[in-house]
């Protein structure tokens, strides 16, 4: 059932059989999903569906209990942070995005930073800074102008834009962005569905979790729906006007609700 992209690409990340638990909570049950080069995933699901969960063993930061995991068509285990990194998996948490008490620049290079090759052992941070700076201007952020400055100091949309710095910089193929509009002011929302699009662009495929599908239908390519663990819709957003696919879901998900 999956549209044109089946015969001709083998899918960037296939997911199969996904289960998790958290001790006695059976959080996903056999998840399947395929990401392609540079699709926009809008993954959405009511609190507790998995989403979060799902995205955390894509990223590394928690394991599952089984099932397989695909990179361009070979099989990969993602046992940490920076397996998913190395892949090119990059990941703006709900509640972890980034190090609140570190600047922009040492964000943007967290757990990659360049050594100097004079002083061995020291980190290069006149090279960082002057990336940071390149790569921020590149993206037509206001914050390159002052890459020292402390994260804990900039906007959510300005934090967002870290992400996709990071992601640009060390060409990451995946960009997981979990709940990045949630109580951002109407233009710090535009500044991040704006992202998400110049991801695409890029060819840099994203997750984009939400639970306003109003935005997640304007960036999306595939609208994903997870209840109570499993994925319950899967379907090219193409097919559907916003005012269709909220009945679905609400349809969807009620269904499900009565079934267990
Ligand atoms: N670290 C954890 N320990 C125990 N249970 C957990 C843990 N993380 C998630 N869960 C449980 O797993 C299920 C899925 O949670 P998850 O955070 O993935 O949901 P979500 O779809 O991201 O929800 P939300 O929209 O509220 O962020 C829930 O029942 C949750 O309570
Ligand atoms: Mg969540």
């Amino acid at each position: 059932m999956n549209y044109e992209h089946e015969l001709t690409e083998v899918p960037l990340l296939k997911l199969r059989n996904i289960h998790k638990y958290f001790g006695k909570v059976h959080a996903l049950k056999g998840i399947d999903l395929d990401i392609y080069e540079g699709e926009i995933i809008g993954l959405i699901g009511d609190n507790g569906a998995g989403k979060s969960t799902l995205t955390k063993i894509i990223a590394g930061a928690i394991r599952k209990d089984s099932g397989e995991i695909y990179w361009n068509g070979r099989k990969v285990e993602i046992k940490n942070v920076n397996d998913a990194r190395r892949l090119g998996i990059e990941v703006a948490f709900q509640e972890m995005t980034l190090i609140d008490s570190l600047d922009i620049g040492l964000n943007i290079f967290l757990g990659r930073e360049p050594l100097n090759h004079k002083i061995r052992f020291l980190l290069d941070y006149n090279k960082m800074y002057e990336e940071a700076r390149r790569i921020l201007k590149q993206l037509g952020l206001r914050t390159w102008n002052n890459p020292k400055r402390e994260v804990r100091f900039l906007s959510g949309g300005e934090k967002q834009g870290i992400v996709v710095a990071r992601a640009m910089l060390f060409q990451s193929k995946l960009v997981i962005l979990d709940e990045p509009t949630r109580n951002l002011s109407v233009a710090g929302v535009r500044m991040v569905l704006d992202f998400i699009k110049s991801l695409k662009e890029k060819k840099i495929a994203c997750i984009f979790i939400s639970h306003t599908l109003h935005h997640v239908y304007e960036v999306a390519d595939r609208i994903v729906l997870l209840s109570l663990g499993r994925k319950i819709l899967d379907v090219p957003k193409s097919q559907y006007t916003v005012e269709e696919l909220e009945n679905i879901i609400i349809e969807k998900t009620m269904k499900q609700d009565v079934s267990v």
